[in-house]
């Protein structure tokens, strides 16, 4: 990543593209159609709320970050995406039914016409989903360019700038990398193969990318994680970025456990688990798409904490995550963590968490600022992988060999000086010693 030597301008508008159109893409959608009317306000989103400081404490400089670095905006945003099922994205939000009829009839008809495109699916990646809008070609290849197509006519028919995607579908089977991905070379021989290795989110990404158009991955999903996409990023100067947005139990843990840590507290066990009752929950019932996620819930703590360097506080700790469908709770997801921790000489403790949270409301305002800030990325000629965003997600994508930093204060701190180096202001060490002199 090079300092830009300039930025381009966010004029036009910008498509925001979502493979996926169910609870956390309409909500997402619903969301910042009500917010640019005035209607309701966008909470937990940074990139509308959050202010950044500038310079020296005494400077008084506290700029809103939307005003500081050149972001697009709400009123120049366009929707579109794909989707199994053809519902519009109305009548997917209320059968989704994390927001209100009150709510979302403020903008039935804008929302009624973010109609989803047919969407490319392998059943075997996704085995609680069967779908009914979805493209006929059989060859992958054949899938990507339809894919490429319709990303050339939604820009063409909205009149677009640019476009920029977030994965919102459903959570893929877990499967590593193989040699199909160790290269282009090879991926595009596989895609003409139609290798069984290839996902369906990964023929979306490769066209994606081949469009110009920067990909973020909002599910534990494999995709961009592979040598070939990363090499294709880089080579079409693309943003990339992911995976699995920090929502909800995560985001409590990478917030509390950064804290034990720093007082020096041990911990003998963690044990999550939840009940959730939507679609997403209906996936994760499988235990090939659980597994995904249970990798990427299950690797936050051991960066966090460094059991190697603190053997004695976390060498030992016993790390469990559950995830129950249960259909009755709809999106209205509760999350229980027990912690059992240890202070000084070892004496025992015990903290219960119980988050009655709604997954979409946390998930949507994720969406809004990643869009937004690929979209940055992608003006200042940033290609490859983005770690800066690691604030967003649960398994932060890094260099190959680099561990990901998953501490939510850290990758604050680094999403905020990497817009501060950007525009050209001082990064913010905390050292404040000029303060003193
Ligand atoms: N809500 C959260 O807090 C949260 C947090 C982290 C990750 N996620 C991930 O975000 C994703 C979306 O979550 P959700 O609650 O909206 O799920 P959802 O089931 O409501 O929506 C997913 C949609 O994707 C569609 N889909 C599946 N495969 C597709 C394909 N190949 N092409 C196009 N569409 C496809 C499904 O038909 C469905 O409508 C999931 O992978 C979930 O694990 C959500």
């Amino acid at each position: 990543m090079k300092k830009p030597a300039q930025i381009a301008p966010a004029t036009g508008k910008l498509g925001i593209l979502t493979p996926g159109m169910g609870a956390v893409a309409t909500t997402f959608i619903a969301g910042t159609m009500l917010a640019r009317r005035g209607l309701a306000q966008p909470f937990g989103s940074l990139t509308q709320l959050g202010h950044i400081r500038l310079g020296k404490r005494t400077d008084k400089r506290q700029p809103m970050i939307k005003d500081f670095v050149p972001l697009a905006k709400l009123d120049d945003i366009v929707f579109g995406g794909w989707d199994l099922f053809h519902d519009d994205a109305y009548k997917a939000a209320c059968n989704a039914e994390v927001l209100t009829r009150e709510h979302l009839d403020l903008i039935k008809d804008e929302l009624s016409a973010v109609k989803p495109m047919s969407a490319v699916f392998f059943p075997e990646f996704v085995k609680r989903l069967r779908g009914e809008n979805v493209k006929t070609q059989t060859n992958k290849m054949e899938l990507a360019e339809a894919v490429r197509k319709d990303i050339r006519d939604f820009k063409k028919k909205n009149n677009l700038e640019r476009c920029v995607a977030v994965w919102c579908g459903s959570t893929e089977v877990h499967h590593e990398a193989t040699d199909v991905h160790s290269s282009v070379k090879k991926f595009e021989e596989g895609l003409r193969n139609s290798d069984a290795a290839i996902s369906p989110s990964m023929v979306y990404a490769y066209a994606l990318i081949k469009e110009g158009v920067g990909y973020a991955n909002g599910a534990p999903n494999l995709t961009t994680d592979i040598p070939a996409l990363i090499e294709l990023a880089r080579e079409h100067g693309v943003p990339i970025s992911g995976k699995d947005f920090k929502t909800g139990q995560t985001l409590m843990k990478t917030i509390l456990a950064p804290g034990l840590k720093s007082r020096m507290l041990g911990i003998r066990g963690w044990f999550s688990t939840n009940i959730l009752g939507n679609r997403d929950g209906e996936v994760l019932d499988d235990p090939d798409s659980f597994k995904s996620k249970e990798v990427s819930k299950l690797g936050v703590l051991e960066t966090i904490l460094q059991p190697d360097f603190y053997p004695d506080l976390y060498g030992k700790m016993y790390h469990k995550v559950r995830i129950e469908y249960y259909p009755p709770r709809g999106d209205q997801k509760e999350g229980w963590d027990n912690i059992d921790i240890f202070g000084w000489l070892g004496y025992p403790m015990q903290i219960k968490i119980d988050f009655l949270c709604r997954d979409s409301i946390l998930a949507a305002p994720i969406v809004l600022d990643l869009a937004l800030f690929m979209d940055l990325a992608q003006r200042s000629g940033w290609g490859g992988i983005q770690e800066w965003l690691s604030f967003y997600y649960k398994s932060p994508m890094t260099a190959p060999g680099l561990y990901a930093e998953n501490d939510l204060f850290i990758q604050l701190m680094k999403l905020k000086n990497v817009m501060r180096w950007m525009m050209g202001e001082t990064l913010i060490t905390h050292l404040g010693n000029e303060y003193y002199e």
